[in-house]
């Protein structure tokens, strides 16, 4: 039996990527009509969602400090990662909940598809991908729609302190003219980090709503919500179409007016 860990036990964030599925259920993204949204997926790393979503045309913008690298550096940085983390698994095993994936081959499978689809796509369609350092960034006012940001914030928050937090939320709200969506909210320990509390009450946000939702999707245990930051005066998103707020009105998304 392998001495169990309360944690994994990382020297750096991790270049470990997941598919669209697991996107799509982790952001609950069935509630949004995706195709007429532009979407700005912030610390994507070798995560395959920008690459599968291309295919569904879906326009989706990656974002990571990574994308400054080679692609070959970056595949066999990543190769690395998986490594060790598969190593660490059977010491961590108990704090997943072994459901999507039945097991830790699945596991490793689905890591090693979504970095090899984005591999591919970040060599033949390199522009759909932004090299940036957050909490810093070129992006315009209201540049996307929505913004999702998967294991990067609060995840980590053993590393990146809540300045970084905040700061990073705040240039998306900045960059992003609905909603921000962020998963996981728990640390690696799985216990909610303590900075979802400070975030729900710092003035920085008055003028956004905020909530967390729970959702589809559920590896890490407990880690099944998601932080969803709309935007104030943002327009209502919902799958049949978009309210505007002075009007009243809901555009459709087939065109009409109701
Ligand atoms: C665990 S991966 C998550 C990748 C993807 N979002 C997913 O869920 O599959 C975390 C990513 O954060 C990126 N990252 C860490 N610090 C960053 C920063 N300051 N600016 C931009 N990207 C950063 C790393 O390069 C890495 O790709």
């Amino acid at each position: 039996m392998p001495e169990l860990k309360d944690k994994l036990e990382l020297k750096d964030i991790v270049l470990l990527g997941r598919t669209f599925d697991e996107y799509f259920r982790a952001f609950n993204l069935r509630d949004i009509d995706l195709k007429y949204e532009k979407i700005l997926d912030a610390a994507s790393g070798v995560s395959s969602f920008c690459a599968e979503a291309a295919l569904r045309e879906i326009n989706v913008t990656g974002s990571d400090r990574i994308y400054a690298l080679s692609a070959s550096t970056i595949e066999s940085k990543c190769a690395q990662d998986l490594e060790l983390v598969m190593a660490q698994m059977p010491a961590v095993a108990h704090l997943y909940k072994w459901e999507y994936f039945k097991g830790v081959e699945s596991l490793k499978e689905a890591r090693q598809r979504a970095y090899k689809l984005f591999v591919g796509d970040f060599q033949r369609h390199g522009s759909r991908y932004i090299a940036c350092e957050y909490p810093a960034t070129d992006f315009s006012n209201n540049q996307f729609t929505i913004t999702l940001i998967s294991h990067f914030l609060f995840l980590y928050d053993d590393r990146l302190d809540y300045e970084f937090h905040r700061e990073t939320i705040k240039e998306c709200v900045r960059i992003t003219s609905k909603e921000i969506r962020v998963f996981p909210i728990v640390n690696l320990k799985g216990e909610q980090s303590p900075y979802i509390e400070k975030i729900l009450n710092d003035e920085a946000f008055v003028d956004c709503t905020i909530n967390i939702q729970t959702v589809d999707y559920n590896f890490i245990k407990n880690g099944n919500k998601m932080l969803v930051i709309a935007v104030r005066n943002a327009p209502y998103i919902c799958s049949c179409g978009t309210q505007d707020k002075k009007t009243n009105t809901v555009k459709l998304n087939t065109g009409f007016i109701q």
